[in-house]
């Protein structure tokens, strides 16, 4: 008797334009499992009733995106330590007991793009330097931490809000608003931004590099346009840097493995299937 095919989705509000049943349903075909990747739309309204009877939905498991990662993390009887971190869920499933397990692989994510982007770029972790004060900022300070640097400053508009990471993480954090950051770029082994500046639609991040050290890693979490104006003032002046698509194609990875079985890669030919479906859409 052959199983049944497993079913997993991107769960959030909306979920038109997500590019994960593209990813997903590429790694699918590529590996020949017989199994399905959707999209299910969530109103707020019954978020909370659907990721605490998420069995009821179909699912083997699924993303969650915004704004639902803080709802489904609540309602998950386990948490990986990230999750736990963060307050916040990308990832689900149920385990064989049928009871609700959560991860947050957008840190994955980041540091699986180096790791393919730049290898080394953590040989000698040091200093960071990370625009905004989101929750791709607070994945990302998880990762820089996780992979030993001995620094990480918070810049950010609204200074309470890098604070409140700050409070999380502990001492080898700081939080500053836009006015320190020259001085700080002076001291930085890695430059990342993400804030929305930058991104196709909005303004653009105004940044000084003057004072950036030529060898220090530039990279953004913004990937549409995939060469932001950051990215190419930092090659300009010869900065090694790397885009922001790969953060998005790695995060997923953890959550196919746990659904599907095995460990897909990121390879050129998703890239490339990835990239020309924003240009279809830009
Ligand atoms: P995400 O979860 O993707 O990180 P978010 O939580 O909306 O997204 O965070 C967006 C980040 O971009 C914030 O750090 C925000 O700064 P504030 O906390 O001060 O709002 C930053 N950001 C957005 N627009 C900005 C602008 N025009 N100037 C400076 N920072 C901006």
């Amino acid at each position: 008797m052959s199983e049944t095919p497993k079913k997993a989705a991107i769960t959030g509000h909306p979920v038109a334009h997500s590019r994960s049943p593209l990813v997903h349903g590429y790694w699918l075909k590529k590996h020949g499992i017989d199994g399905d990747y959707g999209r299910v739309d969530v109103a707020p309204e019954e978020a909370q009733a659907f990721y605490r009877n998420f069995a009821a939905s179909g699912l083997t498991g699924a993303n969650v995106t915004v704004p639902h990662k803080e709802t489904a993390a609540v309602a998950c009887d386990q948490l990986d330590e990230a999750a736990r971190t963060m307050g916040a869920a990308n990832t689900i499933w149920l385990d064989e007991d049928g009871r609700l397990c959560g991860a947050n692989t957008d840190w994955e994510g980041f540091l699986g793009n180096l790791d393919q982007g730049a290898p080394g770029w953590d040989a000698r972790p040091g200093t960071a330097v990370v625009l905004g004060a989101g929750g791709a900022a607070r994945a990302i300070v998880f990762a820089l931490l996780a992979r030993k640097f001995t620094h990480v400053h918070i810049v950010n508009r609204t200074v309470e809000k890098a604070q409140k990471i700050v409070d999380e993480f502990g001492s080898r954090t700081s939080a500053h608003g836009w006015d320190n950051l020259g001085k700080l770029l002076g001291k930085a082994d890695l430059l990342v931004n993400t804030t929305a500046l930058g991104m196709t639609g909005k303004p653009l991040l105004e940044i000084d590099l003057s004072e950036l050290s030529k060898t220090a890693l530039v990279t953004d979490a913004v990937y549409v346009p995939l060469e932001t104006d950051l990215l190419k003032q930092a090659s300009a002046r010869g900065n090694p840097t790397v885009d922001g698509l790969g953060m998005l194609l790695h995060q997923a990875v953890p959550g196919f493995e746990r659904w599907f079985g095995v460990r897909p890669e990121v390879d050129d030919d998703l890239r490339a299937l990835v990239l020309k479906d924003l240009g279809a859409a830009s």
